[in-house]
């Protein structure tokens, strides 16, 4: 792989792994593809903690944290955050819940090369990647879906949305391809309903997870 020496190997039919200390499924795809609903239902039936990298963030914002300023600049450019501040929030909430959690779904990470390099340097050894979720969606589609959704986001304004689908584009999408050298990557077809996607989704993850 060449991405860090604290690299997981391949694993093609990876299981939850007591040994591993985080066993990670990593979620990406289109902004508005759905990855927050579909994290949802993937918690509410598999013993996973979820959670979402953006929402880190924008908590870390609301608390003050010292690196605030910052990351609502990025965010409101639609720009990766710099990868020592994502990666230091997620070791963190990992760390709160691992006495309860053997899995984690990790959404909306790694966004790109600098994230996923840092995110095993900052780890460590201990993580075992699962597999990775993609979901894809036309960006027409997905631009009418983040318009309907509301909640005040800075980043869901028309410009913002299209700056993040360029980042998507020219920096997940070669990161994903990466991720296939630790893991098999699932694409998922968003442009669905809601079951649909689920549906799609539980195939691949039915045989990984533990069931609540
Ligand atoms: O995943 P989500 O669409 O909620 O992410 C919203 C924003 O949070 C991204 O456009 C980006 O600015 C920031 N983010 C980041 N690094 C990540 C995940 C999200 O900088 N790994
Ligand atoms: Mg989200």
């Amino acid at each position: 792989m060449g991405c860090s020496n604290n690299a997981p190997s391949t694993n093609e039919n990876a299981r939850t792994n007591d040994d591993a200390r985080w066993n990670i499924i990593f979620v990406l795809g289109s902004p508005g593809g759905g990855k927050g609903t579909q994290c949802d239902k993937i918690k509410a039936k598999y013993k996973i903690f979820h959670y979402s990298c953006g929402e880190l963030l924008r908590q870390a914002v609301k608390e003050n944290n010292k690196e605030a300023e910052l990351i609502n600049k990025y965010m409101k450019e639609g720009k990766i955050v710099p990868a020592r501040i994502t990666c230091e929030l997620q070791k963190k909430c990992m760390e709160k819940n691992e006495k309860e959690y053997k899995a984690f779904l990790c959404d909306g990470f790694p966004r790109n090369e600098e994230n996923l390099k840092f995110f095993f340097e900052v780890m460590g050894k201990d993580v075992k990647v699962l597999c990775t979720l993609f979901l894809t969606c036309p960006e027409d589609v997905c631009i009418e879906r983040i318009q309907k959704r509301g909640g005040g986001r800075v980043d869901d304004n028309v410009e913002t949305i299209k700056k993040r689908f360029k980042s998507l584009k020219e920096e997940t999408v070669p990161t994903v391809n990466k991720l296939k050298g630790y893991g098999p990557v699932y694409e998922i077809k968003a442009n669905q309903t809601i079951d649909e996607v689920f549906k799609d989704i539980d195939e691949k993850l039915k045989d990984l997870l533990t069931t609540k």
